[in-house]
């Protein structure tokens, strides 16, 4: 019998993706492509994480990587995962907001993070599904993990979105703008003009003012406006790469400072709170939430973003 699958030896970093669907599969070919972990896909969909497992196997002779990808449904095989990447779910459809998935996901997100404390106690979090902040908050309760080791993707792909549309809108290279959303993952989310920049150029210099407020609109509708497109499902390319920036900073224990879903224990206002806040990431998880001095508009929409989703959670309760 030659072998289906190439063996997980656990000698390199382990991460396991949950939710073999747009996003989790392309968050898994980005880690294996950049060599970053091996990568246990599990789906609740019997063969489709293991078929695109291992059809992504069969490009690493191509692509050139040696990290080993396998699929499952169930966790035996994700076994001491360093990182849980969790993008198991349901997306939304044209018309329906974050929110509409709040009952549905959190159901789902809660029965993942019950399996993966028991094959994974270890592991650091990184939360996907959506409605992200509350998610992140559930994926922490039912943990029981610190809160260090619980962090959501959400401000990255935000100000990931904000870098593109300010990139486009001077023609500069969008390698070299930096930007930053904080807040709750919704409509409700804060660009933050003051701290984006092109290269340290702050863009309050490059553009005005009602330029930046409709880059902020349209950053704020950057879901929904490939919703409209897709007309059948959500954003997968930047959410997926967002989660894999994530990953990379955790694995090279990197101390990034990324706008990541956190929990606020006393900071901007926000007290005991997952939220959109710059984090330093290393391999500890979130080594701190760092809290900056906000202009008096930006600090107030912050706190309104953080009240919405403390209004989520407590639809939960
Ligand atoms: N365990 C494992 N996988 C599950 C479970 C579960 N309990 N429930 C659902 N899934 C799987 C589905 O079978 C599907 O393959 O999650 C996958 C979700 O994939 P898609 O429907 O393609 O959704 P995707 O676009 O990947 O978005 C996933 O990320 O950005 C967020 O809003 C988005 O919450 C959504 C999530």
């Amino acid at each position: 019998m030659i072998k289906t699958f190439p063996e997980i030896t656990g000698k390199r970093p382990k991460v396991t993706v949950v939710g073999a669907g747009f996003v989790g599969a392309t968050a898994a070919q980005r880690i294996v492509e950049k060599d970053l972990a091996d990568v246990v896909l599990v789906d609740i969909v019997d063969g489709v994480p293991q078929g695109k497992a291992l059809d992504m196997m069969e490009s690493a002779p191509i692509e050139g990587f040696d990290a080993k990808i396998v699929g499952s449904n169930d966790y035996a095989l994700t076994k001491d995962s360093d990182i849980v990447v969790i993008t198991a779910g349901l997306a939304r459809k044209p018309g329906m907001s974050r929110d509409d998935l709040l009952k549905k996901n959190a159901d789902i997100v809660g029965g993942v993070v019950s399996e993966v404390v028991k094959t994974s106690p270890k592991s650091i979090l990184v939360v996907v599904s959506n409605p992200l902040d509350v998610m992140t908050y559930i994926a922490w309760q039912r943990s029981g993990f610190e809160a260090s080791r619980v962090v959501g993707m959400a401000g990255v792909l935000d100000s990931s979105r904000y870098a593109s549309f300010i990139a486009m809108e001077l023609g500069v290279s969008p390698k070299d703008v930096c930007a930053m959303v904080l807040g709750g993952h919704g409509d409700s989310m804060v660009p933050v003009p003051e701290y984006s920049t092109v290269n340290g150029i702050p863009i309050t210099q490059l553009l005005p003012a009602e330029k930046i407020e409709e880059i902020n609109d349209r950053t704020r509708n950057g879901g929904i406006e490939i919703v409209n497109y897709l007309k059948t499902g959500s954003a997968y390319y930047a959410p997926s790469a967002s989660a894999v920036a994530m990953v990379e900073a955790i694995l090279n224990d990197s101390g990034r400072i990324l706008p990541c879903c956190a929990l606020v224990k006393d900071a901007y206002g926000i007290k005991d709170l997952y939220c959109g806040v710059p984090v330093r990431l290393d391999r500890s998880g979130v080594k701190e939430v760092i809290e900056l001095k906000l202009e008096p508009n930006s600090l107030e929409a912050l706190q309104t973003s953080a009240s919405h989703v403390k209004e989520l959670i407590a639809v939960l309760a």
